[in-house]
């Protein structure tokens, strides 16, 4: 009997075609590359009808010996999506064959917006296809990314050293940010409540040159790094800031960070949302400050198999070039969280999921009032936590009150000598994000050496008592507040 470990002959040989696929990829990437270059969407969107073969190469004004060169090419691209052949009748009424746009290569027009072309001729330039043949090398060495090992910087110092590609790049981000305005029309109750937008890493402004046309009442901001946004020239509300972002953000009501992110790794992350927080901070009151954050969540589950494609590869991407990544909805949880924010809302766009907007709306306006009752007590309260004032008792053992939190629905309050926001949570026991952030709680102030602890839980919802129940220890006082939800 045949073993049935032994592999049919035809089993193998699909599987060396997969193996020769994989390895000539980059063939893809170069001849999409090449039709770019050559401009081959212009010209047949230009002929306005199917255009053969041979119009094809004199109106690229190429050689007739590069005719076959030019088919060979034109079937490959017609074989991956990026033109079509279609059947006509010529002026002189004989059947043609000719090749037609796509969805694909209509997005490769220089003449029309959106315009991917420079995205696309980027990712192809030696620059950025260099770091892919080190990252073996970069495995086994110890620079910080393949990118530093083929070139010896990092990807935004050598954008500053080489203008050539610091415009290739910073075109190429433009040029994605072309597809923003059905971002913006798909989004609108996103931009609607706020006054003042500040996009960070937010390059030559494309992005919000495209919010401002939609929504003109607003003042933005776009920081840059000082040599991508030297000598962009200010408008009456669009202004440019040369300057780094893990060294301050300017304020306003929304900050916005698209395809920025994912550039960097967790702990640079938080950083950055740390810096958020105090951009959008506590002066104003009722200002409704936001963070908004465009980039991709990895979903395997939801995601269309070929989108989940895209989103691996730039998972690679940021790998290659820079110390990001791509993210699931659970690790940008857990940056959120860190960072300190405790409500964030996904929102799909286009119910592609290969963009979503991310938005950290903060919990309540920090405010600063007078809270007369307990003269005792640090000053800063909530709004909307002005219940605590008819619940006294809590508050008679405590000298020190030193961080307040609330949160939407399910409102705590912990009483220690913690700063939550620095709480590092590593490992999450329940899905609810709200019960991690008790978790949380629970653990830092266990570890802490206050007298008198006590965790006062305002509660809306059972869960979250029953999980800091499960969570109690030893010398931790529990009290719950109930029915605060909604004051
Ligand atoms: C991937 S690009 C995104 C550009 C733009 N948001 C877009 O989507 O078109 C990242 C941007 O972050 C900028 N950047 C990098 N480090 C920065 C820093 N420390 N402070 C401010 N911007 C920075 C880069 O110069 C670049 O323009």
């Amino acid at each position: 009997m045949e073993s049935t470990d032994v592999p049919m002959a035809s089993e193998m040989f699909q599987a060396q075609a997969h193996i020769y696929k994989h390895a000539f990829s980059f063939a893809n990437s170069m001849v999409l590359g090449c039709a770019i270059q050559l401009g081959i969407p212009d010209v047949i969107h230009s002929h306005k009808k199917p255009m053969t073969l041979s119009g094809l190469v004199s109106e690229l004004k190429l050689p007739p010996a590069k005719s076959n060169g030019i088919h060979r090419l034109m079937r490959l691209l017609v074989y991956s999506g990026f033109f079509a052949t279609t059947k006509f009748l010529d002026d002189n009424l004989e059947n043609q064959e000719g090749y037609v746009l796509t969805a694909s290569s209509k997005l490769l027009l220089k003449s029309e917006i959106p315009n991917l072309s420079p995205f696309a001729r980027a990712m192809v330039d030696p620059v950025m296809v260099n770091p892919w043949q080190s990252l073996g090398d970069w495995f086994l060495g110890n620079e910080t990314t393949p990118f530093e090992t083929a070139h010896g910087a990092s990807m935004w110092e050598f954008c500053d050293q080489n203008p050539r590609f610091n415009k290739v790049f910073n075109e190429a981000m433009a040029s994605d940010s072309q597809m923003m305005s059905l971002v913006v029309k798909d989004c609108k109750q996103v931009f609607h409540e706020m006054d003042s937008l500040v996009d960070v890493g937010g390059g030559t402004g494309l992005t919000a040159k495209t919010i401002l046309a939609a929504f003109p009442h607003l003042k933005c901001t776009v920081l840059d790094l000082p040599h991508v946004v030297a000598n962009m020239p200010d408008t009456e509300n669009l202004k440019y800031v040369g300057g780094d972002m893990f060294h301050s953000i300017p304020s306003a009501d929304a900050i916005l960070f698209k395809h920025v992110m994912h550039n960097w790794s967790d702990e640079d992350c938080v950083k950055i949302l740390k810096r958020c927080r105090e951009a959008i901070g506590d002066n104003d009151e009722g200002r409704k400050g936001k963070v908004l954050i465009i980039d991709m969540v990895l979903d395997r589950d939801e995601d269309e198999a070929n989108m989940t494609e895209v989103k691996l590869i730039f998972d690679v991407l940021m790998m290659v070039l820079l110390t990001g990544r791509q993210r699931t909805e659970k690790e940008w949880e857990k940056l959120f969280l860190e960072a300190g924010f405790m409500n964030y809302k996904i929102t799909p766009v286009f119910g592609l999921r290969l963009l979503k907007l991310q938005l950290i709306e903060r919990i309540k306006e920090w405010r600063r009032v007078d809270y007369d009752a307990f003269p005792q007590l640090e000053r800063l309260v909530l709004q909307g936590c002005q219940f605590l004032t008819e619940i006294p008792s809590c508050f008679e053992d405590i000298s020190s009150l030193l961080s307040i939190e609330v949160w939407r629905c399910n409102e705590s309050v912990v009483k220690s000598a913690i700063v939550i926001q620095e709480t590092q949570v590593e490992e999450y026991q329940n899905s609810g994000f709200q019960a991690k952030i008790v978790k949380a709680k629970l653990e830092a102030l266990d570890q802490s050496n206050v007298a008198n602890r006590k965790l006062l839980v305002a509660y809306a919802e059972g869960t979250v008592v029953d999980q800091a129940r499960v969570n109690m220890t030893n010398g931790l006082r529990l009290e719950e507040i109930g029915g605060c939800n909604g004051k």
